[in-house]
Formats: C-alpha cells, sequence, structure tokens
C-alpha cells in the first residue's frame, strides 16, 4: 500500500539557491530547472528501479526516467556490476577495446538498418555527426529539419526546436536549414521541389518527443523515406530517444521504415553517458580515418559506457520485455483516461510505447503550433500536486515522460488515482 506523506525540502531549497550562484540557472542541462513550472529544483541523492530519493529524505515515484534512459528503472543491478567491472579494469584507454567490438557487434544484429556504427558520448554528438557525414557523403549542404523536433544543441539543429531563438548561432549556419512542419509530407514535397539537388538530408525524430510525444501519422515516414530516395537526400532517423525504448530496433523497427542514418542515445548506455550513429557502409566509409569526414572523442566508446550499453541491450533483447511494456502502458493510459473522463477535464493522453504527454489542451498536439496551444499553467500546477505527493514527472509540460519496467502495478494504479484528485483538485 502506497502512502501519500506530507513532503518538506528545505536543504534541496538551501542547496538549489547555492548551486544557482556557482552554475547559471541552478542547472548543468536547462531542461533540470523549474523555470516553466516554478519553485526550487530538488537535489537527489539516490536512483533505484521506479523511485527517486531525495536529500531531505523523500522519496518520489519517477516517470522522468533521466529524460529517457531509465528504460529498466534505475540502477539496474546487472547494469551497475557490469559498469564496476568495467571501471575496474580502467575507464578509459584511449585505443581500442573488445567491449566495442561487442556492443556494435549487437547493435548491428538487432538494428536492421545498421552495417557500422560509431559511438560518441551524447545524443547531441551522434546527431552533429551524423548531419557533417550526411553532408559529406551527398556533397550537399542543405538540411531539413521539422519544427519542434529537439536533436541536441549543436549549431545546424537548434532551429527546429522550442529553442530556436537561441542567440549565438551563426547566420550562415541557420541558412543552410529548411524547417518544415511535422506531419506534413507535402510541405516535405514542396521544399525538395525547389531545392532537391541541394539537400543532403532530412533530419527527423520518428516520433517526436520535445513538443509532447506525437507519433507520426499512418504513412508519413514512408511518404518522407520515398521523397528522400527520390531526390537523393539521406534519411536520418533521430532515435536518440525512441531507439531502445519504443522497441529494440527503434521506431524503425515499429514503423517499418529504414533510415539511411541512425543517431542514438538515451537508454542505449543503460544510465552511461552514450551516444551513437550509423548505417550502411557505403555511407559510414566516408567517416576519416576512410574517408574524409572528421569526427573524434577521447571518451568515444569508453569501456564502463560500452558495458553499460551491451548489458542494456542483452536485457532488453529477453523475451516479453517489451510486450510487459506494452502491457503497463496500456494499463497506465486507461486508468488515466478514464480519469479524465470522469473529471471531464480538457487533457489528452499522447503516447508511443512506454513514452507519453499528459497533454492540458482541448485539442490533440500533432505538430508544432499546436503544442503552443497547451496549457502550461495548468501543467504547472498538476506537477506540484504530484511532487507533493511523492510522484515526479518532467518540469516541462510538452516533453516525454517515461513509464519503465521497474514500474508495479500496485505504483501505476497509485499514479492513476492522485492524477484522478489532481484532476478534480487543481480546476485545470
Ligand atoms: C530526440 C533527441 N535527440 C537528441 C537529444 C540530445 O541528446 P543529449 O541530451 O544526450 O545530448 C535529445 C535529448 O533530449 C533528444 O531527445
Amino acid at each position: 500500500m502506497i502512502t501519500v506523506k506530507q513532503l518538506t525540502r528545505t536543504l534541496s531549497a538551501q542547496r538549489s539557491t547555492q548551486l544557482a550562484r556557482l552554475v547559471p540557472g541552478g542547472v548543468n542541462s536547462p531542461f533540470r530547472s523549474f523555470h516553466e513550472v516554478g519553485g526550487h529544483t530538488i537535489f537527489f541523492s539516490k536512483a533505484q528501479g521506479s523511485r527517486l530519493f531525495d536529500i531531505d529524505g523523500n522519496t518520489y515515484l519517477d516517470y522522468l526516467g533521466a529524460w529517457g534512459p531509465a528504460i529498466l528503472g534505475h540502477s539496474h543491478p546487472a547494469i551497475v556490476a557490469a559498469c564496476q567491472d568495467a571501471l575496474a579494469h580502467g575507464p578509459v584507454f584511449g585505443a581500442p577495446h573488445e567491449l566495442e567490438l561487442e556492443l556494435a557487434t549487437r547493435m548491428v544484429e538487432y538494428i536492421e538498418s545498421l552495417e557500422q556504427v560509431r559511438f560518441v558520448n551524447s545524443g547531441t554528438e551522434a546527431v552533429m555527426s551524423a548531419v557533417r557525414l550526411a553532408r559529406g557523403a551527398t556533397g550537399r549542404s542543405k538540411l531539413v529539419i521539422l519544427e519542434g523536433c529537439y536533436h541536441g544543441h549543436s549549431d545546424s539543429v537548434l532551429a527546429s526546436s522550442r529553442h530556436q531563438s537561441s542567440l549565438g548561432i551563426p547566420q550562415p549556419s541557420a541558412d543552410q536549414s529548411f524547417l518544415i512542419e511535422f506531419n506534413n509530407a507535402h510541405a516535405l514535397a514542396e521544399c525538395f521541389q525547389s531545392w532537391g539537388d541541394e539537400i543532403a538530408a532530412v533530419l527527423m525524430e520518428p516520433v517526436a518527443g520535445s513538443m509532447c510525444v506525437i507519433p507520426p501519422e499512418a504513412g508519413y515516414l514512408q511518404e518522407v523515406r520515398r521523397l528522400c530516395t527520390k531526390y537523393g537526400a539521406l534519411l536520418i532517423f533521430d532515435e536518440v530517444l525512441t531507439g531502445c525504448r519504443i522497441r529494440l530496433g527503434g521506431a524503425q523497427e515499429l514503423y517499418g521504415v529504414k533510415p539511411d542514418l541512425s543517431c542514438f542515445g538515451k537508454a542505449l548506455g543503460g544510465g552511461m553517458p552514450i551516444g551513437a550513429y550509423g548505417g550502411p557502409e557505403a555511407i559510414m566509409r566516408n567517416l576519416f580515418p576512410v574517408g574524409r569526414v572528421y569526427q573524434a572523442g577521447t571518451f568515444s566508446g569508453n569501456p564502463v559506457t560500452m558495458a553499460g550499453g551491451i548489458e542494456i541491450l542483452r536485457l532488453l533483447s529477453e523475451p516479453g520485455i517489451f510486450t510487459e511494456l506494452e502491457r503497463k502502458s496500456a494499463r497506465f493510459f486507461a486508468g488515466l483516461w478514464q480519469a479524465i473522463e470522469q473529471t471531464k477535464v480538457p487533457v489528452r493522453l499522447q503516447r508511443a510505447g512506454s513514452m507519453f504527454s499528459i497533454v492540458f489542451s482541448g485539442q490533440p498536439v500533432k505538430n508544432f503550433s499546436d503544442s503552443l496551444a497547451v496549457d502550461t499553467k495548468a501543467y504547472a500546477r498538476f506537477f506540484h500536486y504530484l511532487l507533493d505527493r511523492g510522484i515526479y514527472m518532467p518540469p516541462t509540460a510538452v516533453d516525454a515522460a517515461c513509464l519503465s519496467a521497474a514500474h508495479t502495478n500496485e505504483e501505476i494504479d497509485f499514479t492513476i488515482d492522485i492524477c484522478r484528485q489532481a484532476f478534480e483538485d487543481v480546476r485545470i
């Protein structure tokens, strides 16, 4: 039986103020800040399974999932053991080792579109490198990006996200990108008609995750694939969030569309900082030292991260894991949906596998402009209502929340119950 306790967070509030004096905004990644929902950030001391533990002694049921990585919950014992073992042998060699071979072998085995892969340290690095590779391989410079998709914070791709107003991006870099609406194949076709022979690649999240979870409409990914092939542009799927989460082989496995290049990160590391990008050998051989597209990294493919990746792929490849995750997600959503219908709040649910959004909007979110209509103030009230009862959701109204295999039925039912109360009490 899960009970609701009164939570105080005095120490977190102090630490939050202290850190903000030393680190801008008190966060090393702006997503983490509470600027959208208000209040102090929480300082955590431990993450285990479906739970987060803060420095004031409070426990939270976690639906942030560390922004994606924690698909099996936090600190899975087998992953921790594998990483500890690798660490004991040396955290970085600056030279090849067998764990890289094993993880690359597994990835190529599980993800059909990959013949070769390069490991890097984050999703940002993976996408940035894949875009350079696409430009180098095609000899073209223009990039199509889809409004509202987030691909990390490198110059060429930030314009697609809701952080497009960032200063510091040189105009010539921004001028190389076309921004097209997500789920709008017609707009993409028009762009190709005008610029077809200059477009190096279409970069997209196959399921959008940063403007609410938005699955692709039926036939959309197939049409994007067809247009890219027709105009000789590469299709890059950013599967940093969806890879190893929607299916072991990512969204490309679920929707049956084969990109030319794919980017991974988050869940692939089992909690360790990872990024990876890959595709057919014919494209990947453009990378230095075989070809002339340069990309490098001191910590890329380090043994501890590779050990985390191998272990998570081993665990995720066990039969039934994605069926079980789907069952839990369906249970969660059926309960939430019932709560919404009972309380008659203008809230929608959008999900793809175990990534989901509780959307405070009267209309479905299908693209970036729809996401601007989300009631962020109502979400902030909902967020704090849950937080005060020991449930941690993303501190932004539109970023994907994540369920993990570690969540129990009891925890899911408890969450549904608290959400129902929130819908009633918060005057959403
Ligand atoms: C789809 C997608 N691509 C790229 C990134 C960037 O990854 P990282 O934060 O590891 O640099 C993210 C992170 O949220 C993401 O969701």
